[in-house]
């Protein structure tokens, strides 16, 4: 019975694959005039390209399945990704078109092995006015006001604290940023506390690679590591809420009595599995893709005397300026920091954490002289934008001081810069992601010196991680300030 069924399954598949195949080539536009759709491969059926596509790769270069297929096929291409076509968009002026259409001719949209992982309800699945209310409700959370007036001090405390005794130690700085951040979003988003209930940051673990990885779900792949994580932390988070609702918080609320009170007023939209399903990715979002930056700044300025020497001055002169050197930073002392925010821009422009964001057409649209269909899924890829080298001279290395001149909105390097996606999408947690960074750089480059003893290799597959961490050998400043 199985092999009969095996057997139609492979033929329907087959069949379909023609049909579909056949659909595009014969369709024809609105006005009768035949689709021009973009040129590229669809590789063998089924699996289309997708094996080309999650080929690892150790290098911060463009990823050489866009790189190939752009030297072949130009600045759009369609290929087959897990069994959907897709048109990569790699041009500046097209991408931000795209973003800029959200709503309109774009819509948001991710794999469906991301929904599985994120919940049907995540935020990215969520549209008009219900991704809206979510993303107002984010804001009270990490919008500018609550950072300047609370995250900043927390964070500078923290920091401080947390890194106190880090003199003589070695530690991998992946997973000892991982921790910090984890500890302090996860006790402002629901109270939790590590050290009364450990594990939770343990389900998220090796989570950006399953979660930008292959979809098989079987046990031994990353997808499927990626898919009992999110099972665990959603049973321990499911939970935690009940227990809340039953005693909610009536002294310092934080976010998941917030969603609590929201789930309880007349009429509204909210529903559990959205509450947790937010929770999950903000847990996600703040710990995983800020302490990748963090490591990555590290390395990079590590690699680099020059730039690190460069930051150290700027961080010594905003110590040297205080009257009370163990008073915390102030937003103005944050706005002064411009060195650090050319390293910040530049560390974010070759660490490219994801390889593309996905955006599916809601009508037949035109790009780059070419149609697409409606219901096509829509590749724009940033890396390929910041790995210019028109724009960014000798494009893999680090150079922060490429951005000295451009902080006018309108240079040529601003339009080709687009990390956290653009429009109304624009990444609500960058604001938290850049303060956390320099905060972090400041206190590390006035309190300590160190060497780099082993690991900062990275491995994308395509999502970036650190296979062997990075390990690095702190030693105290003399006399460096000491507010623990
Ligand atoms: C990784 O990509 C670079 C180009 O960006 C290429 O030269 C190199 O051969 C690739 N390495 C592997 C292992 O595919
Ligand atoms: C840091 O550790 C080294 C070696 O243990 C020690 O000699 C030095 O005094 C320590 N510095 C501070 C500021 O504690
Ligand atoms: C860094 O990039 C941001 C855009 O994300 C821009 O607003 C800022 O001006 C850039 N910083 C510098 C120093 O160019």
């Amino acid at each position: 019975m199985w092999d009969n069924m095996l057997v139609s399954l492979v033929l329907g598949l087959v069949i379909g694959y023609i049909a579909w195949v056949l659909k595009w080539k014969v369709n024809k536009g609105e006005k009768g005039l035949p689709y021009r759709l973009p040129p590229g491969s669809m590789g063998y059926p089924i699996v289309g390209e997708t094996f080309h596509f999650f080929k690892p790769n150790n290098s911060f270069g463009v990823p050489p399945f866009i790189h190939e297929r752009k030297q072949r096929y130009g600045s759009v291409f369609k290929t087959s990704i897990v069994g959907r076509t897709v048109v990569v968009c790699t041009e500046a002026e097209d991408n931000n078109f795209i973003f800029q259409q959200e709503g309109r001719l774009f819509r948001s949209w991710y794999p469906e092995s991301f929904t599985q992982v994120f919940g049907e309800q995540n935020v990215g699945s969520l549209h008009g006015y219900m991704y809206k209310y979510l993303r107002n409700m984010v804001l009270t959370l990490v919008g500018p006001e609550p950072l300047k007036q609370n995250f900043l001090p927390q964070i500078h405390q923290n920091i401080l604290s947390e890194t106190a005794h880090w003199n003589h130690s070695v530690l991998d700085i992946k997973e000892a940023s991982a921790s910090i951040i984890f500890d302090f979003t996860a006790k402002k988003l629901i109270s939790y506390d590590p050290s009364t209930d450990g594990g939770l940051r343990r389900n998220f673990e090796a989570f950006i690679q399953g979660l930008i990885s292959f979809p098989l779900d079987i046990p031994g792949t990353a997808y499927h590591r990626c898919l009992k994580g999110r099972s665990r932390a959603m049973d321990k988070l499911k939970k935690m809420l009940a227990k809340r609702r039953e005693n909610p918080h009536l002294e310092n609320a934080d976010f998941f009595d917030h969603l609590i009170s929201e789930l309880n007023k007349q009429g509204t939209l909210l529903t559990e599995d959205i509450a947790l399903d937010l929770i999950f990715v903000l847990l996600f979002a703040s710990f995983e893709t800020t302490s990748l930056a963090v490591t990555l700044a590290l390395k990079f300025v590590t690699e680099n005397p020059k730039a690190l020497k460069e930051l150290q001055e700027e961080h010594e002169a905003i110590l040297a300026r205080k009257e009370d050197k163990e008073s915390e930073l102030t937003w103005t002392e944050y706005k002064s920091m411009r060195f650090t925010s050319n390293v910040i821009n530049e560390t974010i422009r070759l660490a490219n954490i994801v390889p593309g964001m996905f955006r599916k057409a809601m009508k037949d649209v035109q790009i780059g002289g070419y149609s697409i269909p409606a219901g096509w899924t829509v590749m724009v890829c940033p890396t390929a934008m910041h790995l210019d080298p028109f724009v960014f001279p000798d494009p893999v290395s680090f150079n922060p001081w490429r951005w000295q001149d451009a902080e006018d909105s309108n240079s040529i390097i601003a339009k080709h810069y687009s990390p956290f996606g653009g429009g109304i999408r624009f990444c609500v947690g960058t604001d938290f992601t850049k303060l956390y960074l320099s905060v972090f750089l400041h206190c590390l480059v006035t309190r300590y010196t160190w060497k780099a003893v082993k690991g900062g290799e990275i491995l994308r597959t395509p999502g970036l991680s650190f296979p062997n961490g990075y390990h690095v050998h702190f030693h105290s400043k003399p006399g460096h300030p000491n507010l623990s």
